[in-house]
């Protein structure tokens, strides 16, 4: 089934002709569907989760449902969701959580290829730990990262690999089932960043190989925190720091304080829109799979149309072009300088900005040092017509 683009840009209000969005990157556009459950569940009547009053049982029924929806959303367990403010706090406090499980010449394993999100969590956890390390390299020409860029780093002192289900730079999917199977094998843990992958493709943490799986509803239509997603019989395993009265229970003990229940509420909204994504039969997940992969043929198009586009313009350097990858185009210009690019178009109203997107690692890797390039995010609601508006903008630069 392809998308009925049409029907899905009516239901955002900020999506318009006038402003074609490329920074979905950095966070996607949001439907009327998911604000209005945000804010009819601030007003409905809420309580500290619990069972006697109406308004107890509201906030307890809000989190099981979003529970359940991410579950949908990434073929995860529900009671292995955990809800955090964003996908950096969450990686900060599980690389903290396990690494007092660490010893000193422990070695964990990060890539240059990630976003500092899942690269300086461990950093720092294993400098406090004693233990050390291993930098998996991807290739700056094509931006593979191969598996045994990362296999190569395995031995029986590893324990975690951090790796990203795609690379919000460039885009770039290395094949984390393969590094998963690998790092099993010595008996170390896989952490996949899927912040990027998930509002792209269709998700099974499971055949990803992650034992760990962060994404950010706000990347995907959604409002702004952190999903973890984990078999819980694994973090059973694990005590993170939590305070005293709170309980032992997982999930929630990795909770620190209140949940935000009207952000659940609409994350939950926001599954159940992207399920809707292509009208279908079946169950949540099932229409949640059909939709994701509808996602991907579309911006799969969209994305042969730019490369095709870019490949015609001399004065654009397109950086990586990993066989497996989002519609995520990173790109300089041979005479601008990417603000200037990326001002130029904002006032043309083309949003596409400039930056290393915190991928700091590896804008310095591809040679781009600490400014890294202008990038364009394709999304469900992104047009043909708004792709050949940036190209021909480009051009006339
Ligand atoms: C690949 C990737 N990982 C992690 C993050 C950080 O996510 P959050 O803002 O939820 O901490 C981002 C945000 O841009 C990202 O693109």
């Amino acid at each position: 089934m392809s998308l009925d683009v049409d029907r899905i840009r009516s239901a955002f209000p900020a999506v318009s002709d006038e402003v074609a969005y490329f920074d979905g990157p950095g966070g996607s556009q949001t439907p009327e569907v998911v604000g209005r459950a945000v804010a009819d569940t601030m007003v409905a009547g809420l309580a500290n989760r619990g069972s006697v009053t109406a308004a107890e049982q509201r906030a307890e029924a809000v989190v099981l449902a979003a529970r359940a929806a991410v579950a949908d959303l990434l073929g995860a367990d529900p009671r292995g969701v955990v809800f955090g403010r964003s996908a950096t706090q969450l990686t900060m406090d599980m690389a903290g959580t396990l690494a007092k499980q660490w010893s000193p010449g422990d070695e964990v394993v990060v890539s240059r290829l990630d976003h500092d999100a899942n690269i300086r969590p461990w950093v720092i956890a294993a400098e406090a730990a004693g233990a050390v390390v291993r930098w998996a390299e991807f290739d700056p020409d094509t931006g593979e990262l191969p598996v045994s860029a990362v296999t190569g780093l395995l031995g029986d002192r590893t324990r975690v690999v951090a790796v990203t289900g795609a690379s919000n730079l460039i885009g770039t999917r290395p094949d984390t089932a393969a590094i998963g199977l690998a790092a099993h094998d010595v008996g170390a843990l896989l952490y996949v960043d899927g912040v990027h992958l998930t509002p792209h493709a269709p998700v099974d943490v499971a055949e990803l190989g992650a034992d760990f799986y962060t994404c950010s509803p706000y990347k995907f239509f959604g409002p702004h925190h952190g999903v973890l997603a984990a078999a819980p019989e694994l973090l059973e395993t694990l005590r993170p720091d939590k305070l005293m009265p709170s309980t032992e229970v997982v999930p929630e003990r990795f909770e620190l304080g209140t949940l935000p229940y009207e952000v659940l509420a609409g994350t939950t909204a926001t599954v159940d829109f992207i399920a809707d994504l292509v009208p279908g039969d079946g169950d949540r997940r099932a229409r949640v799979l059909a939709s994701m992969a509808a996602v991907e043929q579309h911006e799969d198009a969209l994305l042969a149309r730019l490369l095709k586009g870019l490949a015609d313009q001399p004065q654009i350097t397109v950086h990586g072009r990993a066989r497996r990858r989002t519609p995520t185009v990173l790109m300089t210009h041979a005479d601008r300088p990417g603000l200037e690019v990326y001002e130029r178009l904002a006032a043309d109203g083309i949003n596409a900005p400039a930056d290393h997107f915190y991928a700091l690692e590896a804008s310095r890797h591809l040679g781009l040092g600490d400014e890294g390039g202008i990038r364009v995010g394709l999304a469900p609601y992104t047009t043909e017509a708004e792709v050949d508006r940036l190209l021909e903008r480009l051009a006339a630069l």
